[in-house]
């Protein structure tokens, strides 16, 4: 089924790409998650009813309310772009209509990443290669901070993932690969989701981490 089709059943327009204007080289462009990638995404890492998710850089909210659809979990979106952040409004206005049975919320908060506050039930981090290594590292500290103070395991999904965030994640925080999930078909090495998780008992350890 094509992307406009599955957004058609959503309700939401999420097909195109927006590019930043001007110098925000560290901002990645707009493109949404394709439909495929989720698809095998839900197939194979098990989403519950009480995880609360984040997309980081969610754009016009494809991943929000594939996941909040087929799970009817709570979900936050956040976007920098004033623009898409609109869009991504107009979207939840449109799909709201259809999923009013489902109460779990959909929140979109329009700023930064790197200055999201993370909340203490928050336990599942999505990125679709928002932003540049610099801003990365900045947000996945705030995660290891918070889990830390309120302490939880977390999960980090990558899809697309690029070496700077994978090196990082590897050479300088505690996160360990859990899966790595193929998206079939695809030609380009890089069209997969990589699985991180920090365990609670990580903080257990009278090692020091340094983040
Ligand atoms: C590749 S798109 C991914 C969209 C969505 N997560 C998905 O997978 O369908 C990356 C998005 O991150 C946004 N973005 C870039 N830098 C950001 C930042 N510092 N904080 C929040 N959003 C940002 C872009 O505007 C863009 O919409």
């Amino acid at each position: 089924m094509g992307e406009r089709r599955q957004d058609k059943l959503l309700g939401i327009r999420t097909v195109g790409i927006r590019e930043w204007t001007g110098s925000k080289i560290q901002y990645n462009r707009y493109e949404a998650t394709p439909y495929k990638a989720l698809k095998i995404l839900c197939e194979n890492y098990k989403f519950r009813a009480i995880d609360k998710v984040v997309d980081f850089g969610c754009g016009r909210g494809r991943v929000v309310f594939y996941l909040h659809h087929h799970f009817h979990l709570p979900i936050t979106g956040i976007e920098a772009n004033c623009k898409t952040y609109e869009e991504a409004l107009e979207n939840k206005a449109i799909y709201r209509l259809r999923a009013k049975h489902i109460t779990a919320p959909i929140k979109f908060k329009y700023g930064l990443a790197q200055h999201y506050k993370i909340d203490k039930k928050d336990n599942c981090f999505y990125f679709f290669n928002p932003f540049s290594i610099n801003i990365f590292r900045k947000v996945v500290n705030n995660i290891l901070r918070s889990a830390e103070k309120d302490r939880r395991t977390v999960d980090l999904i990558l899809y697309y993932p690029i070496r700077e965030y994978k090196e990082f994640l590897k050479t300088s925080t505690p996160f360990t690969i859990i899966n790595k999930i193929r998206v079939p078909g695809g030609s380009d090495e890089r069209e997969k989701f990589i699985i991180y998780r920090l365990k609670e008992e990580v903080f257990n350890t009278d090692d020091c981490i340094n983040y």
